[in-house]
Order: C-alpha cells, then sequence, then structure tokens
C-alpha cells in the first residue's frame, strides 16, 4: 500500500508540490505563487500561467522532496490535479506526475482538484467526523457539497453565473481596488458599514444554489448613481450580502441533511467576517465548525496528495493515458 504520496498542484496560477504521508502528516508542502506576474492584467492570463509551470515545477518539487527529508525511493505514488482548471496549466502538471511516476516505477494518481479542496480540512482536523456539509468558495468555484463518507459526495448546490471569489474579484476591480479583490475588499470593509447599502441577497431562501452577478451589478448601479458614496461602505455591505447567503444556505443544507459539520474551504475561507459568522452559526446549531488556517485556504498540493491517498485506496493507479481536463466535475454518488 502507498503511504507516502508526492501530490502536484497546477491548475491555475500556483505552482504546487507536497509530500504527504497516509492523507493526514504533511512532510513537506512548496508553493510558488504566480501572482506577480498576472497581476498587471487583473487576472490569470492562462499562457502566462503555463509557461511559469513548466519554469517553476521542477524546483518546486526538488524542494518538497528535500525538505521532506525522504530517501531516493522514498516516494511511494505520485499524485497531480488531472481538472478542473486551465488546460495547458494542468497538461504541465499531470505530465511531470506521469513522468515521475515511470521514472520511480510507483503509481500515478489523477485528482480532482475539488476533491482535494474537500480533502484539505482533513490535513488540519484529522479527526473530523463525516457527514459533514461542506462550503467550498473560491474565485473559479462556489460549491455547496453533502461530504457522506469518504469518496462519497452529493452536490447540494452552485453558483448558476460568478463564483463567490470572482465577485469579490469583478467588484474591486469596479472599485479601483486592484487584484485578487477579495484581501483588499476584506480590508477596506473593515473600516465601513455593512448596514449602509442594502445590497440584494439572490435566491436566500429558495433551495442551496446561488447567483453572485446581480449583486455585481446592484454595486456598480449602486456607485454610479452616488459617485459621492464611501467606497469602505460599498465593500462592507457588499461583503455582508455575500457573507450572508453563503452562510445562511449553508447552515440550512447542515440541518437538512443531519451533518456533524460545517466546513469551509478555498480562497475565500480567508474572508475574515465569513471566518466569524461560520463559526458563530455551527455553534449556534450545535455542529462543529471548521475554518481552514489561512495558509490552507488557497490551493497547494497537500490538499492533492491527500486526496490522491483516498483516491488510490479507492481505485487504484490512473492509467498513463489519463490527460487533463478542463471541465472536470466532482465524482458525485448515484
Ligand atoms: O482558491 P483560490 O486561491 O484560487 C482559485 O482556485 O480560484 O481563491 C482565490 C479567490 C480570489 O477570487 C480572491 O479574491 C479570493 O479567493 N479571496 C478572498 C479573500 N482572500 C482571497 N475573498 C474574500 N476575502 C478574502 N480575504
Ligand atoms: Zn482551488
Amino acid at each position: 500500500m502507498a503511504d507516502v504520496i508526492l501530490g502536484i498542484e497546477t491548475s491555475c496560477d500556483e505552482t504546487a508540490a507536497a509530500v504527504v504521508a497516509r492523507a493526514t502528516e504533511v512532510r513537506s508542502s512548496v508553493v510558488a505563487s504566480q501572482i506577480d506576474r498576472h497581476a498587471r492584467y487583473g487576472g490569470v492570463v492562462p499562457e502566462i500561467a503555463s509557461r511559469a509551470h513548466v519554469e517553476l515545477l521542477t524546483p518546486v518539487v526538488a524542494e518538497a522532496l528535500v525538505s521532506a527529508g525522504l530517501p531516493d525511493d522514498g516516494v511511494e505514488a505520485v499524485a497531480a490535479t488531472a481538472g478542473p482548471g486551465l488546460v495547458g496549466s494542468l497538461l504541465v502538471g499531470v505530465s511531470a506526475a506521469k513522468a515521475f511516476a515511470l521514472v520511480w516505477d510507483v503509481p500515478f494518481v489523477a485528482v480532482n482538484h475539488l476533491e482535494g479542496h474537500l480533502y484539505a480540512a482533513f490535513l488540519e482536523e484529522p479527526d473530523l467526523e463525516l457527514p459533514v456539509v461542506v462550503l467550498l468558495v473560491s474565485g473559479g468555484h462556489t460549491l455547496l457539497v453533502h461530504m457522506e463518507d469518504h469518496g462519497r459526495y452529493r452536490l447540494l448546490g452552485s453558483t448558476i453565473d460568478d463564483a463567490a471569489g470572482e465577485a469579490f474579484d469583478k467588484v474591486a476591480r469596479f472599485l479601483g481596488l486592484g487584484y485578487p479583490g477579495g484581501p483588499v475588499i476584506d480590508r477596506i470593509a473593515a473600516e465601513g458599514d455593512p448596514d449602509a447599502i442594502a445590497f440584494p441577497r439572490a435566491m436566500l431562501d429558495r433551495g442551496y444554489d446561488f447567483s453572485f452577478s446581480g449583486l455585481k451589478t446592484a454595486v456598480v448601479n449602486h456607485v454610479r448613481r452616488h459617485p459621492e458614496v464611501d467606497t469602505a461602505d460599498v465593500a462592507a455591505s457588499f461583503q455582508e450580502a455575500v457573507v450572508d447567503v453563503l452562510v445562511t444556505k449553508a447552515r440550512r443544507a447542515a440541518r437538512d441533511v443531519g451533518a456533524k459539520g460545517l466546513v469551509l474551504g478555498g480562497g475565500v475561507a480567508a474572508n475574515s467576517v465569513l471566518r466569524a459568522r461560520w463559526v458563530e452559526a455551527a455553534e449556534a446549531d450545535g455542529v462543529r465548525p471548521f475554518v481552514p488556517s489561512r495558509a490552507m485556504c488557497t490551493d497547494d498540493a497537500a490538499m492533492i496528495a491527500a486526496a490522491g491517498w483516498w483516491r488510490l485506496r479507492s481505485d487504484g493507479p490512473s492509467g498513463l493515458g489519463t490527460g487533463a481536463t478542463p471541465n472536470l466535475r466532482l465524482p458525485l454518488a448515484g
């Protein structure tokens, strides 16, 4: 049984490698962010991302192996994100992982990036009891998932338009605050009044799906109509609307499915108001809250190695013919 796994993550703009044992012990985790290379374009440029992955991957993997202090034959399997993500970026990680697996003569396992996010919580909280409801909020995804058991997921809801992080980024760009927008809005909102402007809460009482594009339009319209408005109030009121919808739906889902825990994940999980509300809501409802440390909110390869360990146990190795799948879906229970 392969226990020591080298994970590789290149789905977007982070080049990452990690060595994880038995899905819980992180021996090393190295992340090279490319954010500086994309910031001036206001978003991730796919071609720049793929080229940066080619340049950064070998040193990042080398650093992960060296700092894990493994013997030469220490890696027992190689896991890489095969999707969803940018196709050119994914291909760099998948090709490298297959090459390593081939030369070391160990299994290769293709990992779904979203499944990796579901496993990020278990790296910090190995005794998390299932079932849990996981809210995964990043620049590309907004998913509410019922994790019934390991490898057994039901999708409760997702966004019908923009992802939560995308809404932060678009509103920040409109307000002239730069990229990525989430951290800036979070910071500026602390100075503003969250009740200053009553922005819409789309579909608040209806189902588990989300919609953020109307909110973005409401922000634009409000600022155009009131050019003198305080940016901090706009940021705080916008953030309040997003957090309100996310927390309300997640706690309702946890109650409906009888979850024991409410787990938060993805880049937007770094948001300070969301983190505080999440814990308050879970505690009020008598379920266990899990909020990742800020370092674990961004994409890394430890979560890919952890998910890879579980996939390898349940499905065995992936074929070396496995490619990159930009729109790969979460494997859902039937
Ligand atoms: O998971 P992630 O690193 O990358 C994707 O897979 O997309 O998430 C990045 C997203 C960006 O949209 C960024 O604006 C948002 O997470 N983000 C935040 C905060 N920090 C990062 N959103 C709200 N508040 C934050 N503090
Ligand atoms: Zn991610």
